[in-house]
Parts: C-alpha cells; sequence; structure tokens
C-alpha cells in the first residue's frame, strides 16, 4: 500500500524541512511539496517530526549470561525497540571456542528468523583466532554480511580474548573490510579486585561499581586504540562511560587513527549511586562497564556534542529482578550484568539531549541513526529519509510528556532503569520499510516481518582524516 506523510517536519542528520514523503514498494519514492496520488493512505503529520528510523547497534536478545538467558527475545525486544522509535536492532551473536562461527551465526538465525518484527542484522564475537577462525572470516563476511566482529577484553574465563586475539582480528578486518568492536576493560585487574573484594566479605551489588575503575576501562580503550593504529586497522569502542576513555579516544583520533566510539543511555542520566539502593535494589543497575560517578555523564555529553563518539546503543540485556538479578543475591559477582534500553533509547537522547540543548536536532537524528547506518555498513539504504532509502521513519510527537515506568513500558522484564524518568517526546507511528509497526501508539506490526540484513563492507564515509603521524613502515 502506497502512503503518504503530509504536513511533518523532516529531519535528517543534514537538514530540517517541511515536505511530504511518498512511500512506495517499501521504500521512499519521492519527496516534495504538496503530493498527492489517489491510491495512497494519508498520514498526516501535523506538528511531528519525521525522521529516519532508530539504529540500535548494541543488542543483545536472548542472550545466554551467567547461567541465564535474558528476557528479551527477538520478538519482545523488537516490539520494544519499535515503541521506542528504532526500526534496526545489530544483535552480538556469541560463538563458542572450538566449534565453527558458522554454527554460532546459525544459532542466532533460528532465534530470530519468523520473530522480528524490524530488520536486524549480527555482529560477531571472536574470541579466538587461530588457523581455522581466520580462514572462516572471510566467508562470514562474504556470506553472511557480517562486517563487524566484537572483542571482550574482559569477563575473565568467560569471554575475555587476549590482546593477540584482538591485533590478529584487527589485521584481519582491515584486509577484509570489518570493523572491530572492543568491549574495553581491563579483565585482569577486575578479576584480581573482584576476588578482592569478595575475600573481604564485599558482596553487595556497589562492589561491582567498585571492582570494575573507570582507569581499567581506560587503560583497555587506550590499549586497544593503539593496536588499531599498530594494525592501521579500524576500532569501535562499545558502551563508553567515562572521561578516561573518552580521553584516550580523542587522542587516537587526533593522530589519525580511525577510531569511534559510542555511549549509551544509561551512561548519560545515572551514576553510581544507583548500586547504593537499599534492599538489594542495586542490582537492578549492574552492567558492565558501570554506572560511574556523576561528572563522567557531562564528559560523555560534550564528546557526543564535539564528535569525539559518534553513536548510541543501547546495550539492551534486560534480566528480571526477581529470579534473574538475584541469582547474586549474596555475591556481586553472580548478578547478571545487563540492563533493558531498548525501547528508551531515542527518548531519552531526545528528551535529555536535544530538549535541553545539549545537541541539535540533527546531531540527534545522526547518533541514533545516520552514523551506525555508515559505520555498520547500512547507508543509505538505512539511517536516512531519501528517494530510494528503505522507508524506515518514525513520526515524533516533540511536546508530549510523560513518565517512564515498567508499567507502561513494553520491554519483557519486570522492572525499569529509568522508572520515574520524566521525558518530553514519544514516537506516534512507526514505519519499517513502508509497513506501520506501531500505528497510533500501537503495535500493528507481526513476527517474522523484519529481515536479516546483510551488511556491505566497512567504508564508513566518516574517515577520521587528519593525517596519521605513524608512517607505514611495516604493513602487517
Ligand atoms: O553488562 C552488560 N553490558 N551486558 C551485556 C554484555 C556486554 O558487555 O555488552
Ligand atoms: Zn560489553
Ligand atoms: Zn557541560
Ligand atoms: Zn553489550
Amino acid at each position: 500500500m502506497k502512503k503518504i506523510i503530509k504536513n511533518g517536519t523532516v529531519v535528517t542528520a543534514a537538514d530540517t524541512y517541511q515536505a511530504d514523503i511518498l512511500i512506495e514498494n517499501e521504500k521512499v519514492k519521492s519527496i516534495g511539496d504538496n503530493l498527492s496520488d489517489p491510491e495512497a493512505d494519508i498520514i498526516d503529520a501535523k506538528g511531528m517530526y519525521v525522521f529516519p528510523g532508530g539504529i540500535d547497534p548494541h543488542t543483545h536478545m536472548e542472550m545466554p549470561f551467567g547461567g541465564t538467558v535474558t528476557k528479551d527475545d527477538f520478538e519482545t525486544g523488537t516490539i520494544a525497540a519499535a515503541y521506542g522509535g528504532t526500526t534496526t536492532i545489530i544483535d552480538f551473536c556469541l560463538t563458542d571456542k572450538g566449534k565453527p562461527l558458522k554454527s554460532a551465526i546459525e544459532k542466532w538465525h533460528k532465534k530470530s528468523n519468523d520473530k522480528a518484527v524490524i530488520d536486524y542484522s549480527f555482529h560477531l564475537m571472536i574470541s579466538e583466532t587461530n588457523n581455522k577462525v581466520l580462514e572462516e572470516l572471510p566467508r562470514v563476511i562474504e556470506d553472511e554480511g557480517i562486517t563487524s566482529f566484537k572483542v571482550f577484553m574482559a569477563y575473565k574465563n568467560v569471554f575475555q580474548a587476549d590482546d593477540e586475539t584482538l591485533f590478529r582480528t584487527l589485521i584481519t578486518a582491515k584486509e577484509h573490510g570489518a570493523l572491530v568492536m572492543v568491549h574495553a576493560e581491563n579483565g585482569d585487574v577486575i578479576e584480581h579486585l573482584t576476588k578482592k573484594a569478595l575475600e573481604e566479605g564485599r558482596t553487595e551489588p556497589i562492589y561491582h561499581a567498585l571492582t570494575r575503575p573507570a582507569e581499567a576501562e581506560g587503560e583497555a580503550t587506550g590499549r586497544a586504540a593503539k593496536l588499531a593504529g599498530l594494525a592501521h586497522s579500524q576500532l569501535y569502542v562499545v558502551h563508553v562511560t567515562c572521561q578516561e576513555a573518552v580521553e584516550q579516544i580523542a587522542e587516537a583520533r587526533s593522530k589519525g587513527y580511525q577510531v569511534w566510539g559510542e555511549t549509551c543511555p544509561q551512561y548519560l542520566v545515572l551514576d553510581q549511586s544507583y548500586l547504593e539502593k537499599p534492599d538489594f535494589e542495586g542490582a537492578k543497575y549492574v552492567w558492565s562497564p558501570p554506572l560511574r560517578e556523576t561528572f563522567h555523564q557531562d564528559v560523555l555529553w560534550h564528546a557526543l556534542k564535539s564528535g569525539q563518539l559518534q553513536t548510541i546503543g543501547s546495550d539492551h540485556c534486560s534480566f528480571d529482578f526477581k529470579g534473574q538479578k538475584d541469582l547474586g543475591k549474596d555475591d556481586f559477582t553472580k548478578i547478571p550484568n545487563g540492563g533493558p534500553f531498548v525501547e528508551d533509547r531515542v527518548s531519552v537522547l531526545f528528551s535529555e539531549g536535544v530538549k535541553k540543548g545539549r545537541i541539535t536536532l540533527n546531531e540527534f537524528v545522526d547518533l541514533i541513526s545516520t552514523r551506525a547506518a555508515k559505520l555498520f555498513g547500512l547507508f543509505p539504504k538505512k539511517g536516512t529519509i531519501a528517494p530510494g532509502s528503505d522507508a524506515d521513519i518514525v513520526i515524533f510527537d516533540p511536546n508530549v510528556k510523560r513518565t517512564i515506568s515498567a508499567h507502561a513500558h513494553h520491554m519483557n522484564v519486570d522492572y525499569s532503569a529509568l522508572e520515574g524518568m520524566k521525558v518530553t517526546g514519544e514516537p506516534v507511528t512507526v514505519l519499517s520499510r513502508g509497513e506501520y509497526v506501531i500505528r497510533s501508539k500501537q503495535f500493528v506490526g507481526k513476527p517474522g516481518w523484519g529481515k536479516y540484513l546483510k551488511r556491505a563492507r566497512f567504508n564508513a564515509g566518516l574517515e577520521n582524516k587528519k593525517q596519521t603521524s605513524a608512517s607505514n613502515k611495516y604493513i602487517y
């Protein structure tokens, strides 16, 4: 069914203007004044912003962790994402050591096929780089269109990889056109500090934060950035939380290294004191890296504004408070790490960012959609509103005021980490490839509508153009 969105204010990363949008065959057909078509369904967007659907580059649906599995699967998680104005997610496919990468990818296809209500793609975790893995990687890029790999520098004895693995992944990514993502925390230091805390009988949730200091994140971020520079490769640091890490990214970028950074809404609006809530409620705020002291929030906002950080991921990783978080009642290291944010990512950034004057409307669109599309090989199919692009579109009421609450959210989890937060703005209607997923704030989509997206090889079009001081003495 053709559609025309009329009377709205179209917002992209580059422009803000009044225009109508004609949608046909899942795509934006044309943009202009007074468009008409007798066969088209008319959507009145008067008083609304019309922007490209959000792209959440960081989710964990139905992911095993710490002896349990995240509550949201690809159905509930993508429904919640759509309610929140997100029309594409990129989820992390976890691999098992010693098994072919393809077997993990098949597992993730099984979880998502027939379930997702919006389009989706996968990043692939790399935990070892033996010859088998290095041989398989180019085929994964080619056959699956998976052009981003994640290496964990933390979670010792679980996900953590060593520097050789990271370095070899960076080199392979450079050769074959992929982007390497890192969870940057020094896992060895954290292992020592957590053991010591437990020996001293410090078992409460706050010790999760106190044993994962900002310096451990800064150190790993700097190390990863230097290895990326050494490999002449490209690096994306996920969930950046603190000044120490931002400084390392800024320094690497000033040298011309191809390094980018993501932060998450939770680090922009919550702080470490939440982990001290009584009655074990602090466990609701346990994820890694942890929440920081309040001043880091301002550092992150400034980094988003100045372009030292480029994207917002939700790191959506939902565990119930009752029955999952309480696995760590007597030992903070057993609290499953993660929080539910896929539904609130766009609204928090709009309300706290645009409405409070920290970022412009166009920067907001860049942060929630366009940059992720460019970095992860989806642009211009996704990430903008332009003729030929997929009609993934959010019609957003910028003035409605509401309070975030678990009673109102659609994530399949028994609490909201943002409970009681007042925000301005809400998606009203959300289209995925031209079809309604959310219509007048009601879900009308269908599981299985969402398509798996094979992504293009890394070619960000965002290159950090600074001249590099490191000359290519030796090409690895
Ligand atoms: O605590 C978190 N962030 N859980 C999800 C896994 C990860 O590190 O991204
Ligand atoms: Zn992580
Ligand atoms: Zn400030
Ligand atoms: Zn994550």
